[in-house]
């Protein structure tokens, strides 16, 4: 039940039918384990007809879930320190290894690049809104380190994307290269972006499972400028664009949210450093990116599909973008 093994394995999912959870599934069965997804039924209900699924609410019932051991749960869409002591208690002793998909968001400080062993956030009365989810994370974190120890595993991602982003924040891009024409590039090409396809991510999860890989990691990609990631999204679209950098103040002072006003764009200096995370202790554990282009083709091809994101979740919307160019290039 412990350690590396190459051997098929006996996996339990918490959730595991969105996104990362879903990509999880995808790959665990791509690789011939043995997957039992407990979820209430309710997203995307019949899309591993194959699997055994436990019905049930993680908030309030894991009856479900009173007998059956695993080599590993994977935990992946936990949010509640309550809701997850829940699960830790239930499974304590029947799972070879906890693995917490918790997130960067757990750091205190996102103005100065940090490594795993940066500050957490702590859960207080006083704490602002937009913290609550990081603090959240970090107790949840704390949890599983507690009563797993050695056997647990803690994955911090920064933002996913790829195929199946519920958010519309990196799909935007190619799509809007794509398209062609003038296109609003926010900040400055030298600013950061840093993401991880969550294939990648969905990989390296399993890795740490079938090598027994515990402690804590930073799971983003390699930081980048924003100027080359903007180049490979014309690269791969090939369609003919007119890119204008708008700078962040001109974008501030025009009333756009710091955080994301336009896809991926970060503006909040007290965030200033959320692009540029050290993941060296993640890829000296296996972590590997495919290349960029690959995940950008496979993110259009999906978002091509599908028809674009629904009306009124786009990332940001044509005539906005227009209004904001006409009104702020230079
Ligand atoms: N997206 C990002 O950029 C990003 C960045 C950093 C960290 N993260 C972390 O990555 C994870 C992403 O999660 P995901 O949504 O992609 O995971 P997922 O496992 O693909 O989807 C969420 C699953 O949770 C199930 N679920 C929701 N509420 C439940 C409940 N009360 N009881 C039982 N099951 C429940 C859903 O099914 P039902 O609705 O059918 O129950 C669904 O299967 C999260 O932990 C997030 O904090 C994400």
């Amino acid at each position: 039940m412990y350690g590396n093994t190459d051997r098929p394995l006996n996996l339990l999912i918490l959730g595991g039918t969105r996104f990362l959870g879903r990509a999880v599934v995808e790959a665990a069965l791509a690789d011939g384990h043995q997957v039992t997804l407990f979820n209430r039924g309710r997203t995307n209900p019949g899309l591993f007809p194959r699997v055994r699924t436990v019905i049930g609410d993680r908030t309030e019932d894991l009856a479900g879930l009173a007998d059956g051991r695993w080599d590993a749960v994977v935990d992946v869409a936990g949010y509640e320190p309550r809701v997850v002591a829940r699960s830790v208690d239930a499974l304590h002793g029947r799972v070879g290894r906890y693995v917490f998909v918790s997130s960067l968001s757990v750091l205190a400080d996102q103005s100065t690049p940090q490594d795993e062993d940066g500050e957490v956030l702590r859960l207080r009365a006083d704490l602002p809104a937009h913290q609550v989810y990081g603090a959240r994370k970090a107790a949840c974190e704390q949890l599983v380190l507690d009563a797993f120890e050695r056997q647990a595993t803690i994955v911090r991602p920064g933002m996913i994307v790829g195929p199946h982003d519920p958010t519309d924040r990196f799909a935007y891009w190619p799509r809007r290269f794509a398209r062609g024409g003038r296109i609003l590039l926010p900040g400055d090409p030298a600013d950061a972006a840093q993401f991880i396809d969550v294939r990648d991510l969905a990989d390296w999860i399993l890795g740490c499972v079938r090598s027994g890989l515990g402690g804590v990691y930073n799971t983003t990609g390699r930081s980048m400028p924003f100027g080359a990631f903007f180049e490979a999204c014309h690269a791969v679209t090939r369609a003919v664009a007119e890119p204008v950098w708008i700078p962040s103040d001109r974008l501030l002072a025009a009333g756009l949210d710091p955080w994301m006003g336009v896809p991926m764009w970060i503006a909040d200096p007290a965030c200033a450093a959320i692009n540029r995370v050290d993941v060296s202790r993640a890829l000296a554990a296996g972590l590997a990116l495919r290349p960029l282009a690959r995940t950008l083709a496979d993110t259009l091809a999906w978002d091509t599909a599908r028809g674009g994101p629904a009306a009124g979740t786009e990332g940001l919307a044509v005539q906005e973008e227009q209004r904001l160019l006409s009104e702020l290039a230079g």
